[in-house]
C-alpha cells in the first residue's frame, strides 16, 4: 500500500508546486505587461481553474501522508516527519486564506470592475505564492533528504 500512498502523495505534490512555479516564475512576468482589466481578468479565470485543484491536491496529500505514516511508521515524532506536518499545514493554512480571503477579493473586485482594488489584492496574492512556493521547496527537501538524515 505504501507505493501507492508514496505515489500519491508525490503526484499531488509536484502538481501543487508545479502549478505555483509556473505561475509566480512563468506568467506573472508575463502578465506584467498587460493592462490591468485584462490582467485582472486573466488571473482571476487562472486562479478559478487552478484553485479547485488545488483542494483536490490538499485531500490526496493530507489522506495518503497520514495513511503512509500510521502504517509504515512506528512512531511519527520522528523530527522530519513532525517537519513535514508543521511545514504542510502551513501551507494548506496560507492557501485557505488565499482561497476564502484574497480570491474572494479579486473575484469581487474583478465582478465590480474595481480595478485599484485587485491591484492592490493581486499585491499581496503575490507574496502569498512566493511564500508557498519557498516552503513548497522546503517541504520537498525534507520529504526527500529526511529519511538519509542521520
Ligand atoms: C500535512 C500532512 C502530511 C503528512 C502526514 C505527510 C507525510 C509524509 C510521509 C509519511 C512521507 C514519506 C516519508 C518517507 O518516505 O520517509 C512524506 C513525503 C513527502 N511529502 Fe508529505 N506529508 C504531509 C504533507 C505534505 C505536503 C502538504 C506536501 C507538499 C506540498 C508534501 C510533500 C512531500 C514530499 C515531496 C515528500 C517526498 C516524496 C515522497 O516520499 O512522496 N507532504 N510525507
Amino acid at each position: 500500500m505504501s507505493a501507492i500512498y508514496l505515489s500519491l502523495h508525490t503526484l499531488a505534490a509536484v502538481f501543487w508546486i508545479g502549478g505555483i512555479f509556473f505561475a509566480y516564475m512563468v506568467m506573472r512576468p508575463l502578465s506584467a505587461q498587460m493592462e490591468p482589466p485584462a490582467r485582472l481578468r486573466m488571473w482571476n479565470s487562472a486562479y478559478a481553474r487552478f484553485f479547485p485543484w488545488v483542494w483536490v491536491f490538499i485531500a490526496l496529500l493530507v489522506v495518503s501522508g497520514y495513511l503512509d505514516m500510521l502504517t509504515r511508521f512506528s512512531s511519527a515524532s520522528t523530527p522530519y516527519l513532525i517537519a513535514m506536518q508543521v511545514v504542510g499545514w502551513l501551507m494548506i493554512l496560507i492557501f485557505a486564506w488565499l482561497y476564502f480571503g484574497l480570491f474572494a477579493r479579486l473575484r469581487r473586485a474583478v465582478a465590480s470592475e474595481n480595478w485599484p482594488e485587485g491591484g492592490a489584492v493581486m499585491r499581496t496574492i503575490r507574496w502569498v505564492m512566493f511564500t508557498n512556493l519557498c516552503l513548497g521547496a522546503l517541504i520537498t527537501v525534507i520529504g526527500v533528504a529526511g529519511p538519509y538524515l542521520p
